[in-house]
C-alpha cells in the first residue's frame, strides 16, 4: 500500500487537507478536517487519560508557545539545534547533507557528489549549519533585543514550571508532568505527508526521578509506552524499538530509544524515550540564576532530579493509525479504515432503509437517543449498500438500519464494519450492544 492512497483518502473523506490549498499549498503544513480532528482528539485523549488519570503522580500543564528567549539559550537550541544544509547551485535544490550521504560527514568531498535531482556533479555547496527554530519579534520594533522563538519542543515549558507545579500539587519525586501542544521546526526537507512537518503537535511527559533511579525508570517507561499503542489498535508486528547510537544522541541525552512504526515508506520514529539526565535543569539554573533543586523532606536533602522524557508526535501517531487501518478489501470491492472503535471518528451511522413509511422519523429518534453516548450521524442518501461503503471508508464501525420490521417489533439491524455481519437488536439494547462490541473488538 502506498502513502499516495492514504493522502488521497484523507483529502476525499475530510481527514487531512494541504494548508492554503487555494494558493497552491504552504510548505509542509497541514489542516485537519472533520474526521481528522476527531480522530486526532480521540488519540490525544487516550494519551492524556493514560498519563494524568491512570498515574496518580502525573499531572498536566499547558505552557505558552512563546517563552523567554533565554530558555532556548539554556536548552542548547540556539547553538545546537541545527541541521546541515547543502544546496545545488545548478537546480537550486536543497538537502540535509546527512540524509544525502550517510557516511562520515567530515570525510565527504562534496565536489564529487552528484545532485540527485538534476544529476550534476560538483555543484553542491559545502554543508552549512541551519537553525531549525522559527524566529519572531515581540512588540512593534523588529530588532535583536526582542527576538522570540516558536517553541521547537513542548518539554522546556515543563522544565521552567516544574518547581511551581511540584509545590502547587505537593508532589514528591518521582513525579511526572504531561503536556500536549504545538511545536514548530523549520525543517529543511519536510516530507512524507504529515510525517515531517513544520508545525506539529507533541504529547510529552517529563518524569522527574532521583539520580541513580534513572536507568530503571527509563526501562519502565519504554515498556509502558510501547504497550500504549495496542490501545490504538496498532498491530504490534508493525512496532519496534531503535536505540540511538553515540552519533545519533541529542545534545541532552545519555540514552535514547525510538519507538518506530512500519510506515508505507519504511520504519520511522513516532516517539522518543530519552534519559535527559539533569542537563536541562542544570542549564536553567545556570542561565536564570535560580535554584532548580527539589527538597526531599524525608531525607532532608536537595538535589537536581534526572528527567526521563517520553515524547510522542501526535501527527505521526495519527499517520501510523491511518496506515495501520487502511484495508483494501478486494473481495468486496471496498476500502475500509479498520479503526479501533474506541478511536473511530464516527461510532455509528443510522440509516432508514427508505425515505418514507415513518422510517426516517424513527431513525432520527434513535440518533438523538444515542448522541449523548457516541458520535452518531444520520444518512438517508443513496442505496443502503452505498451508504455502508461510504462509512467503511470513514472507518465507522457500526451501521444501524431501520426497516419495516422496526415498526412492528422495535428492533433494528446492527452491522459490523469489518465482517459486514448483521445482528437484529432491540432499540432499547443498542447502547449495550455497541458498548459490548467496542469492549470486545
Ligand atoms: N522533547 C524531545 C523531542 O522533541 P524529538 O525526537 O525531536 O524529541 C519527539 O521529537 C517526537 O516529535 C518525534 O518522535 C516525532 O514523533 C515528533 N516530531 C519531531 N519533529 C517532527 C516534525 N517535524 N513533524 C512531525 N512530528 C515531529
Amino acid at each position: 500500500m502506498s502513502i499516495e492512497k492514504i493522502v488521497s483518502l484523507c483529502k476525499r473523506r475530510g481527514f487531512v487537507f494541504q494548508s492554503s490549498e487555494i494558493y497552491g499549498g504552504f510548505g509542509a503544513i497541514y489542516d485537519y478536517g472533520p474526521l481528522g480532528i476527531t480522530l486526532k482528539k480521540n488519540i490525544s485523549q487516550l494519551w492524556w487519560r493514560d498519563m494524568t488519570q491512570l498515574h496518580e503522580n502525573i499531572v498536566g500543564l499547558d505552557s505558552g508557545i512563546l517563552m523567554h528567549p533565554k530558555t532556548w539559550e539554556a536548552s542548547g537550541h540556539v547553538n545546537a539545534f541545527n541541521d546541515p544544509l547543502v544546496d545545488c547551485k545548478e537546480c537550486k535544490s536543497r538537502y540535509r547533507s546527512d540524509e544525502l550521504v550517510e557516511e562520515d560527514q567530515e570525510k565527504i568531498d562534496w565536489t564529487t557528489i552528484q545532485c540527485p535531482r538534476c544529476g550534476t556533479k560538483g555543484k553542491l555547496t559545502e554543508p552549512r549549519q541551519f537553525n531549525l527554530m522559527f524566529k519572531t519579534n515581540i512588540g512593534p520594533v523588529e530588532d535583536d533585543n526582542n527576538i522570540a522563538y516558536l517553541r521547537p519542543e513542548t518539554a522546556q515549558g515543563i522544565y521552567v514550571n516544574y518547581l511551581l507545579t511540584q509545590n502547587a500539587m505537593r508532589l514528591k519525586v518521582p513525579f511526572g508532568i504531561a503536556q500536549i501542544g504545538k511545536a514548530f521546526r523549520n525543517e529543511i526537507v519536510a516530507r512524507n505527508f504529515i510525517f515531517r512537518t513544520r508545525e506539529f503537535e507533541q504529547m510529552e511527559m517529563q518524569y522527574f526521578v532521583k539520580p541513580g533511579e534513572d536507568d530503571k525508570s527509563l526501562n519502565e517507561w519504554k515498556e509502558k509506552r510501547m504497550s500504549f499503542y495496542s490501545q490504538l489498535g496498532i498491530d504490534s508486528s508493525k512496532l519496534r524499538f531503535h536505540e540511538h547510537g553515540k552519533n545519533e544522541l541529542a545534545h541532552y541525552a545519555k540514552e535514547a530509544w525510538d519507538i518506530e512504526f512500519e510506515f508505507p515508506f519504511g520504519w520511522s520514529e513516532i516517539e522518543g524515550i530519552h534519559n535527559r539526565t539533569d542537563f536541562d535543569l542544570a542549564q536553567h539554573e545556570k542561565f536564570s540564576g535560580k535554584k532548580m533543586e527539589v527538597f526531599d523532606q524525608q531525607n532532608n536533602e536537595r538535589f537536581l532530579p534526572f528527567i526521563i522524557e517520553t515524547s510522542a508526535g501526535l501527527n505521526r501517531i495519527l499517520l501510523a493509525v491511518l496506515s495501520n487501518a487502511y484495508w483494501d478489501d478486494k473481495e468486496n470491492n471496498r476500502i475500509v479504515m479498520k479503526f479501533d472503535p474506541k478511536i473511530a471518528p464516527i461510532t455509528a451511522v443510522v440509516c432508514p432503509l427508505v425515505k418514507k413509511d415513518g422510517l426516517p422519523e424513527i431513525a432520527r429518534k434513535i440518533m438523538n437517543d444515542l448522541k449523548p453516548h457516541f458520535k452518531i450521524i444520520y444518512d438517508q442518501q443513496g442505496s443502503i449498500g452505498k451508504r455502508y461503503y461510504r462509512q467503511d471508508e470513514a472507518g465507522t464501525p457500526f451501521g444501524i438500519t431501520v426497516d419495516h420490521q422496526t415498526t412492528e417489533d422495535q428492533s433494528v439491524t446492527l452491522r459490523h464494519r469489518d465482517t459486514q455481519s448483521q445482528d437484529r437488536v432491540a432499540i432499547d439494547q443498542l447502547i449495550k450492544s455497541i458498548n459490548d462490541s467496542m469492549e470486545n473488538y
